[in-house]
């Protein structure tokens, strides 16, 4: 089975009378990451979505880790190591960082027969795995909710590398993100990716794409318009891919 991390078998999704996805194919090795391109409605979020438990397939199959793989709920999906990050959404803000790092796996330790939260050791985990990653937040007592967007993002990576995660999804991660933090984001894809972790990057933004990924995988119209290594092709010819249309100004191709 080689390195691959994740394989996806002709993938098809029907809602109602729309196939949002009609026979989807690729696979993403370890410490790979691929980002996923494609116009509005090609099917992207959708595919993300079936990987990671939110949907269903209609038909078609995974193997995770050379193993048969169908998550039924998100939750089932992060027990076996894929999970989405989404921005914000997964984070309570008006709980610490170190809270939130160790949401529903606080360490105890028992005090004459009674557990207390050993918050020492939580926040030495916790501070060691961010700056560990060059992640910089001044305390890890600080409430989320006074924390940047790219300090979020930072804490749901690392919590996702530190608690054993595989494989990770980020549908258009940097869309509420200024420059700078765009720039860190992308910096922290590849730290993940080092560590033998996959991550499948949704992003419109052609320069990210070029900048984290390995592979460039291109859905239009719920198929694979294209698979290729971005050091081996270039975003005049992904855009094609995209579009369905040469840049030459030739017509669109039969599909
Ligand atoms: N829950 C849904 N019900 C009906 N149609 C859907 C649903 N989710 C997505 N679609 C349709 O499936 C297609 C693919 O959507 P989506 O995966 O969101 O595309 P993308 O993320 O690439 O923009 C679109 O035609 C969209 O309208
Ligand atoms: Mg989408």
């Amino acid at each position: 089975m080689t390195d691959k991390l994740l394989v996806l078998n002709d993938l098809r999704k029907n809602f109602g009378a729309i196939e949002a996805l009609k026979g989807i194919s690729f696979s993403i090795g370890k410490g790979e990451v691929v980002a996923l391109l494609g116009d509005n409605g090609a099917g992207k979020s959708t595919l993300v979505k079936i990987i990671s438990g939110g949907q269903q397939p209609t038909s078609g199959s995974m193997l995770f880790e050379g193993a048969e793989y169908q998550a039924k709920t998100p939750a089932e999906a992060k027990a076996a190591g894929i999970e989405t990050v989404y921005q914000d959404l997964s984070l309570c803000t008006n709980v610490d960082v170190v809270g939130n790092f160790f949401m529903g796996r606080e360490i105890c330790r028992k005090i004459a027969g009674i557990p207390f939260l050993n918050e020492r050791a939580m926040e030495d985990i916790t501070s060691k795995a961010l700056a560990s990653a060059g992640t910089r937040i001044p305390s890890m007592r600080t409430k989320v909710e006074h924390l940047s967007g790219g300090q979020r993002q930072a804490i749901e990576l690392n919590r996702f590398v530190h608690w054993g995660g595989k494989l990770v999804l980020l549908d258009e991660p940097f869309a509420a993100l200024g420059v700078e933090q765009t720039r860190r984001g992308l910096d922290m894809i590849r730290h993940v990716a080092d560590q033998g972790i996959g991550v499948i990057i949704i992003t419109h933004i052609m320069q990210q794409a070029f900048q984290v990924a390995d592979r460039i995988v291109v859905i239009r119209h719920g198929v694979v318009a294209g698979d290729v290594e971005s050091s081996k092709t270039s975003p005049d010819a992904v855009i094609q891919m995209i579009t369905g249309q040469s840049l030459s100004g030739a017509g669109p191709e039969g599909r």
